[in-house]
C-alpha cells in the first residue's frame, strides 16, 4: 500500500494500516542492541529499505512491547518494561523488614533500576543517573557508589564477598580501577552506610516462596519519588529522554 495525499488523507490512511501495524513497520536496531550481540553499528537501517510499499520506519511506540500510558509513572515503567521485580520487591521487603530508613528502603528498591529496565554495564550509574532529578540526592548517591562497594565486603555489617560473585566471576575476577578508586572514596562518604545497606539486603537468590508485592511500596515510593506531572519523559529534565528511549527503544530518530 502506497499512502500518498493530503495529510489528514494520509493519517487516514495511516490508521487504517494500524490494525495489521507488525506488518507496517520496519525495525531497526541501534549500535548498541547490536554490539551486546557482539555486532558492530545499527542495522536494518537502509533507505532502499523505505522504498517497500506502505512500510516505515518505526517512529513512535513499538507496537511489539506493552502500551504505556502517556504520562508514565515510575510503577508504569517497572510494571510495562521490566520481566521481573522480584529482585528488587525482594530487597526493598529485606531492608523494611529490618527496620531500615525510607531512604534506604528506596535505594533497595531502586538499586538495580538499570539491570530491570535499561542497560545492565555499569548499571549503578545509569540506576543513579535515571532517577537523580527525582529522588533525594543520598538515594542517588547509593545506588551509584553501590556499583563498587558490592565488590568489597564490610565485616563490620556482615557484608563478605558474595560467593555467587565467586562462580559468576571466577576467583580471579578483580574489579577494575575505577571501582577500586570509587569504593576508596565511597568508604570516607558521609553517605557510606546508605550505600552500603544496598550490599547487605541485595539479595543474591531469588527465593519462589517469598510473598513480595508493589502495594506494600506504594506509599514509601509516593513520599520518596518525585514524579512528574507530565510523566517521566516528558517534563524536561536532564534524564527525561533516558525515560523516553526506555519507552520507545526502536524509534527510529
Ligand atoms: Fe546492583
Ligand atoms: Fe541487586
Amino acid at each position: 500500500m502506497v499512502i500518498t495525499g493530503s495529510i489528514s488523507e494520509r493519517a487516514d490512511a495511516l490508521e487504517l494500516a494500524k490494525s495489521d501495524e507488525l506488518d507496517v513497520f520496519l525495525y531497526t536496531k541501534s549500535a548498541l542492541a547490536n554490539m551486546e550481540d557482539g555486532k558492530l553499528g545499527t542495522s536494518g537501517t537502509g533507505s532502499e529499505r523505505a522504498m517497500e510499499p506502505g512500510k516505515f520506519f518505526l517512529i513512535g511506540d513499538d507496537p511489539r512491547l506493552p502500551q504505556m500510558p502517556t504520562k508514565p509513572t515510575l510503577l508504569d515503567f517497572f510494571k510495562f518494561r521490566a520481566r521481573s521485580t522480584n529482585h528488587l520487591l525482594q530487597s526493598a521487603t529485606h531492608a523494611l523488614k529490618a527496620g531500615m530508613s525510607e531512604k534506604v528502603i528506596m535505594a533497595c528498591l531502586l538499586h538495580d533500576i538499570a539491570n530491570a529496565i535499561f542497560i545492565k554495564s555499569d548499571h549503578g550509574y545509569w540506576g543513579a543517573q535515571l532517577i537523580e532529578p527525582y529522588v533525594d540526592e543520598e538515594v542517588s548517591w547509593a545506588i551509584r557508589a553501590h556499583q563498587a562497594l558490592r565488590f568489597f565486603p564490610d565485616e563490620s555489617v556482615g557484608y563478605p564477598y558474595p560467593e555467587l560473585y565467586i562462580k559468576y566471576f571466577g576467583a580471579h575476577y578483580e574489579p577494575d580501577e575505577y571501582l577500586k578508586a570509587e569504593y576508596e572514596c565511597a568508604r570516607n562518604h558521609k553517605w557510606y552506610m546508605t550505600s552500603r545497606m544496598i550490599t547487605v539486603h541485595d539479595i543474591y537468590s531469588f527465593d519462589p516462596n517469598a510473598v513480595v508485592k508493589w502495594e506494600d511500596f506504594v506509599d514509601i515510593v509516593g513520599r520518596n519519588f518525585r514524579q512528574p506531572k507530565e510523566g517521566l519523559g516528558y517534563d524536561n529534565s536532564p534524564v527525561a529522554h533516558m525515560w523516553r528511549t526506555i519507552r520507545r527503544p526502536t524509534k527510529y530518530l
